[in-house]
């Protein structure tokens, strides 16, 4: 049976994007998107989700409060039976009741090398402190910011000549490669979490 993915946005959409055409293109095998939510009107992520004929909901959160937010997501990602939710610049915390919700069956992507530079703007972070490495991690989520076991990540070399937009594009290509692969793994189940490392389920056998 197709494995259905929901996707969580705010803007762009560009890793939404990759997955999508991971999917289509058969590097996550047997998986759809099923559902893509926004909590913006006007998330460009939305329109592009559109074109490509993928349902949408745009909910917004303004004035909500985080748990009454999250029920009307969370009653969306069931009505379309999502098993596997994705956060794809997302920007918002989820609640206690929506991390037990889907408990293990959320991911993150984010632009550095956690738990280095969690937030916002981590490539400008990176590039203020000087560090000659980041790179972007993916993550299973809990209630706080950017935490929660890390299940892949890639390295950038920072050059003396980056601004935060060229560190950013090259971190990004990585973000695109790196999530396929884990949303892969994670669907496969060829994992296993001993505390917060997240193994191969063939390790320590
Ligand atoms: C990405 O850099 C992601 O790591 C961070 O927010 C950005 C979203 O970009 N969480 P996009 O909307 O997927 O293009």
């Amino acid at each position: 049976m197709t494995r259905r993915i929901g996707v969580l946005l705010s803007g762009r959409g560009s890793n939404f994007e990759a997955l999508a055409e991971s999917c289509a293109a058969g590097r996550i095998p047997d998986a759809e998107i099923a559902l893509v939510v926004s909590n913006r009107e006007g998330a460009p992520g939305i329109d592009r989700a559109r074109a490509r004929g993928i349902p949408t909901r745009v909910i917004p959160s303004k004035g909500l409060e985080r748990e009454t937010y999250d029920r009307q997501v969370a009653a969306a990602l069931d009505e379309a039976r999502v098993e596997l939710v994705c956060l794809a610049g997302y920007m918002r915390l989820l609640s206690p009741f929506f991390v037990a919700r889907f408990s293990g069956r959320i991911l993150n992507i984010h632009p550095s090398l956690l738990p280095a530079f969690p937030g916002l703007e981590a490539q400008r972070q990176a590039l203020e402190h000087g560090v000659k490495w980041s790179g972007c991690t993916v993550h299973f989520v809990d209630e706080n910011l950017d935490a929660g076991p890390i299940i892949l990540q890639a390295a950038v070399a920072v050059r003396d000549d980056d601004t935060v937009e060229t560190l950013s594009a090259r971190i990004l290509a990585e973000e695109h490669r790196i999530y396929t692969e884990a949303v892969r793994m994670v669907l496969e189940g060829s994992y296993r979490i001993a505390g917060r490392r997240v193994l191969s389920a063939a390790a320590g056998r």
